[in-house]
């Protein structure tokens, strides 16, 4: 597709806010006051999108609710990645019927990206009747127009064509308080990882332009805020589609030339387009945080195959020897699958192995979950349940144990923290984060929160460091 079918015009941007404009005064003509709860389920990335739809919900006039028994508006921005994710939402879906029939009044929106499959659709248009509107990830922007016809029409709005996805700048924005932002630097996904549901509703791969992540990015460090994560599903793809020879380290070159004190850091990498190039970046910029989250997902070539990941273990792990060769101290997390369909016990052990072999930060760990729709959705998956949980019991203890490990290791060195908020300890009642990500809970108060910090830690677990100001 061309970029300018690609890019959502200016005029279509401010065609949208008219519609805002015309839901605040029909609100203000009523003398109401509307109230919106909004749930975001999933990823960074829906995080991300859920703080657009609460931008452009504020811009009509709406507040915001924990309740939404109170809430003239719920939303839910719904994650598809696994069943697991899918049954919650339809859990919540299902207990709004009581505040629906309270307040027939209420509107129920349903988008992100279990909206966008047709299956969930169908589900909903039959036996969810409560929900009014549903939209997918490509049709964000138009929020605004999808409720206006569902506050004109007095009937329910599906807006679920499969689009390739636009890009659209200029949206507004509610973030949280603090010292975190994100910026999403592209969208959607061309890789068809053959478990994967995102790039069905997603859309294709595209790039924000440099210049308007470049602008986002210094108008965030202006603002104050001190941890800036880069989001797209596959950064290290980032400008392919724009043709102009500029990629991701070029662009993190560029982010690390505004003045300031900020971290920046990114998520997601993909192996297969990870180059030294941008290890040499990371090492060599200042801002750039020392922290990568690269995905291997299996550590056998033949499974790692059939999950069409393209990379083999033997690459993964040059890349990571790579990567410690110019960042010594690098913090390396990734993704992980068990129970891949066909997937035996010695390739799963595979897996494991190449966990002890790389050594790993931490690790985000899930079990095989079939995606209706995909490729692996489709293969003979024989392994019982129970016993591909204890392949995966077996993954979590050796991963347990080498973070307490590396937690450990850090007993009694000084690192430097932002401190990012309040911690749920009452002895160490601040929480804060090490330039690779790690959790430290602090002693002191919380007139330190948006200050990095020289801390000692005194103490570790598998999960965090515990510290104290030096
Ligand atoms: N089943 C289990 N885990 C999955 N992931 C993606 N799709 C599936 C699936 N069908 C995991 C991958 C990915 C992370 C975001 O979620 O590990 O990197
Ligand atoms: Fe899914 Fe693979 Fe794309 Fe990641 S790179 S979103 S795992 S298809």
């Amino acid at each position: 597709m061309k970029r300018e079918e690609i890019v959502v015009p200016e005029g279509e941007i401010a065609r949208q806010r008219d519609f805002q404009k015309k839901i605040r005064t029909m609100f203000q003509s009523r003398g109401a006051h509307p109230l919106a709860r909004v749930e975001t389920f999933g990823c960074q990335q829906n995080v991300a999108d859920g703080q657009r739809l609460m931008g452009m919900l504020e811009e009509m006039g709406f507040a915001f609710t924990e309740d939404a028994g109170e809430a003239n508006l719920v939303l839910l921005n719904t994650c598809a990645i696994r069943e697991h994710a899918e049954q919650r939402v339809f859990g919540n879906l299902g207990i709004l019927t009581h505040s629906k029939k309270e307040n027939p009044e209420q509107v129920i929106v349903l988008c992100g990206c279990m909206a966008q499959e047709e299956r969930v659709a169908k589900r909903v248009r039959e036996s969810y009747r409560h929900v009014d509107l549903v939209f997918g990830p490509q049709a964000l922007w138009r929020f605004p127009e999808l409720l206006w016809q569902v506050y004109e029409t007095k009937k329910r709005v599906f807006s679920i064509a499969d689009e390739h996805g636009g890009i659209a700048e200029g949206l507004p924005v509610v973030r949280e308080r603090g010292v975190k932002a994100w910026v999403s630097i592209m969208y959607g996904c061309n890789n068809f990882c053959s478990y994967c549901i995102v790039p069905y509703v997603r859309g294709r791969e595209r790039s924000r332009e440099s210049a308007a992540v470049l602008a986002e990015v210094r108008e965030l460090v202006e603002a104050g805020y001190k941890d800036i994560t880069l989001l797209g599903q596959n950064v290290n793809s980032y400008g392919n589609d724009l043709d102009t020879g500029y990629h991701f380290p070029d662009l993190l070159e560029d982010i690390d030339k505004i003045p300031g004190d900020y971290w920046v850091r990114f998520m997601s990498s993909h192996p297969k387009d990870a180059t030294p190039r941008l290890f040499d970046v990371m090492a060599k910029c200042p801002h750039v945080a020392e922290q990568l989250h690269l995905p291997f997902q299996s550590g056998n070539d033949r499974v790692l195959g059939e999950m069409n990941r393209r990379y083999t273990r033997g690459t993964y792990l040059e890349l990571i020897h790579y990567a410690r060769s110019v960042m010594p101290g690098l913090v390396v997390t990734s993704d992980v699958i068990i129970g891949f369909p066909g997937e035996t016990e010695a390739e799963a052990m595979d897996t494991v192995s190449l966990v002890e072999e790389v050594g790993f930060d931490a690790l985000f760990t899930f079990i095989y979950s079939p995606r209706p729709g995909t490729k692996a959705a489709e293969l003979p998956d024989p392994v019982p349940r129970e016993e591909k949980q204890k392949w995966f019991d077996h993954l979590l203890e050796v991963q347990n144990a080498r973070s307490a490990e590396i937690h450990a290791g850090y007993v009694g060195k000084t690192v430097r923290v932002l401190v990012d908020g309040e911690s749920e300890d009452g002895d160490y009642p601040l929480s804060s984060r090490t330039e690779g990500n790690r959790l430290v809970r602090l002693k002191g108060d919380k007139s330190l929160i948006g200050r990095f910090l020289d801390v000692k830690i005194t103490g570790s677990n598998t999960w965090a460091l515990y510290g104290e100001a030096v």
